[in-house]
């Protein structure tokens, strides 16, 4: 069974084409065989040869983004499954912002990056990606291999995940997806975000003692030199 996710008009005959539900398109002429939130569907574990998104991945918030990609993941069947995702590539996008010549040029890549807007729900991208991001993201919920072509034209990465026979657990998974999700947070902050994020997730745990991320400590750092140099400054 193949599964095309977000299908819109693009109804890809041999797969279970899947779009949001019929009232909450904006379009009426979408052809889908399901019209459902994909966050909504469910199927069995190792039941899916092969799930294709094209330009949908974006439009999950980011805590739904990994938290699905688990879900596909158990989807699939072991040993050649394959998740397919194309995605907006964010430095080359910026890239083309740079070398537009006017507001009026950039229109069409802040759409890119930020989607149209067409919906709130169905339209509008919630996160940035580049490879070694799509990695780190696929390696968290157990795609030990992968593969990725980079798509110039309108900067994308085609990213897939190959599911193998070493089948990563729920609490690894877990374990691995609440450190992502700590590095979304600054260092001092109260862990509120932290703890609303963790509750749309269904996960009930702490924030981290010991985040791996490192910005905040070089925020703060630079902010005592910057400190530091105005009071030798004053003191001149
Ligand atoms: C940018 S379009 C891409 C359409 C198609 N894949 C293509 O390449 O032409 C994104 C599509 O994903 C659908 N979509 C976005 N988020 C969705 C969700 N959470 N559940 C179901 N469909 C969603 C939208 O309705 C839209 O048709």
């Amino acid at each position: 069974m193949k599964l095309h996710l977000g299908c819109g008009h693009n109804y890809m005959e041999g797969w279970i084409n899947v779009d949001g539900p019929r009232d909450e398109l904006c379009y009426d002429d979408i052809k889908a065989d399901i019209y459902s939130k994909i966050e909504d569907l469910e199927y069995p574990d190792n039941s899916i040869d092969e799930i294709l998104m094209i330009a949908v991945f974006e439009h999950f918030p980011r805590h739904v983004a990994i938290m699905q990609l688990r879900k596909f993941y158990k989807w699939l069947k072991p040993d050649g499954g394959k998740l397919t995702i194309l995605v907006p590539e964010f430095w080359a996008t910026v890239e083309m912002l740079k070398k537009s010549k006017s507001p009026k040029e950039q229109q069409f890549w802040f759409r890119h990056l930020y989607g149209p807007q067409d919906t709130i729900q169905f339209g509008t991208h919630y996160d940035g990606f580049d490879v070694e991001k799509l990695k780190w993201m696929f390696s968290i919920v157990g795609f030990n291999k992968y593969e990725y072509e980079i798509i110039k034209r309108w900067p994308s990465i085609r990213f897939t995940g190959i599911k193998d026979n070493k089948i990563k657990t729920d609490a690894d998974a877990e374990k691995d997806i609440i450190d992502y999700m700590a590095n979304y947070e600054a260092k001092d902050e109260s862990g509120r975000l932290f703890g609303a994020w963790m509750n749309a997730m269904g996960l009930n745990a702490e924030k981290p003692q010991t985040p791996t991320f490192k910005t905040h400590e070089m925020f703060k750092e630079s902010i005592i030199s910057k400190i530091i140099s105005k009071f030798k400054q004053i003191l001149k």
